[in-house]
């Protein structure tokens, strides 16, 4: 049995992730060069689906120590994260981004590929948290596994995300176990519902970051 949502197990994510999402390096380094601009000093940060704790990491070699939290409803991950973190101040949480009780206090929420799990509802909730997280004129930057909009879309898509999976290094079952979780274990959504989810949370400034093949990261500021 897998101890969290994604296709690996949490000791085997760090070594295996760039094998699934192979431009995974530039969701990380897209997040922090946004952050640059949009939020040069910040003071504090929730990262919600922190996962192993790569992002923390490198947000606290960018921008120094601040306060942070890191979140994520998989016990195995966050005990990664915490020795990644052993030598920072850092508070952990174990809870999914629509199960948290929310204070404005934070200049930066990030949620990099945590949502997609969630079904319509759950995700606007989660969003909303995000939201209710952030001091006013804080930024929210989010990075998620796209579905679109057309059937030849998907498919080109699909193929394409396949073919990188197999360039990156991954086996051909691994591959198409990995392909056949969509629409079954994760649940993406246009770019188009990623914008409005955004807006309805209440978010002023919608924009999206990046875009390549099936992924896809927005930012927002409230
Ligand atoms: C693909 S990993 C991404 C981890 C990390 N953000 C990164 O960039 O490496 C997805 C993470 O989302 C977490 N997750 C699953 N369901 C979630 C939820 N409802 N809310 C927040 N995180 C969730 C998983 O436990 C896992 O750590």
């Amino acid at each position: 049995m897998r101890d969290n949502k994604t296709s690996q197990a949490a000791s085997e994510y760090d070594a295996n992730v760039h094998k699934t999402l192979p431009r995974y390096h530039l969701f990380l380094t897209e997040t922090l060069d946004l952050v640059k601009t949009a939020m040069p000093k910040p003071e504090a940060w929730f990262d919600t689906g922190c996962g192993t704790g790569t992002l923390i990491l490198q947000a606290i070699e960018c921008f120094g120590e601040m306060k942070i939290v890191a979140a994520d409803p998989a016990e195995e991950m966050l005990s990664i994260a915490k020795k990644k973190l052993a030598d920072y101040q850092v508070t952990y949480m174990q809870a999914g981004s629509e199960e948290l009780v929310c204070t404005d206090n934070f200049d930066v929420v990030t949620a990099i590929m945590s949502h997609h799990y969630l079904s319509e509802e759950l995700r606007k909730q989660a969003t909303k948290n995000c939201y209710k997280l952030l001091k006013q004129g804080g930024v929210y930057i989010t990075f998620e596994t796209i579905r679109p909009t057309s059937r030849l879309g998907m498919q080109i898509g699909l193929e394409r995300w396949q073919n990188a999976q197999l360039l990156s290094g991954k086996d051909t079952a691994a591959v198409a176990k990995h392909i056949n979780r969509y629409g079954i274990e994760i649940f993406p959504i246009t770019i188009q519902e990623h914008i409005d989810i955004l807006r309805e949370a209440g978010f002023s400034t919608v924009e999206v970051l990046w875009v390549s093949c099936m992924q896809a990261g927005f930012y927002a500021i409230k």
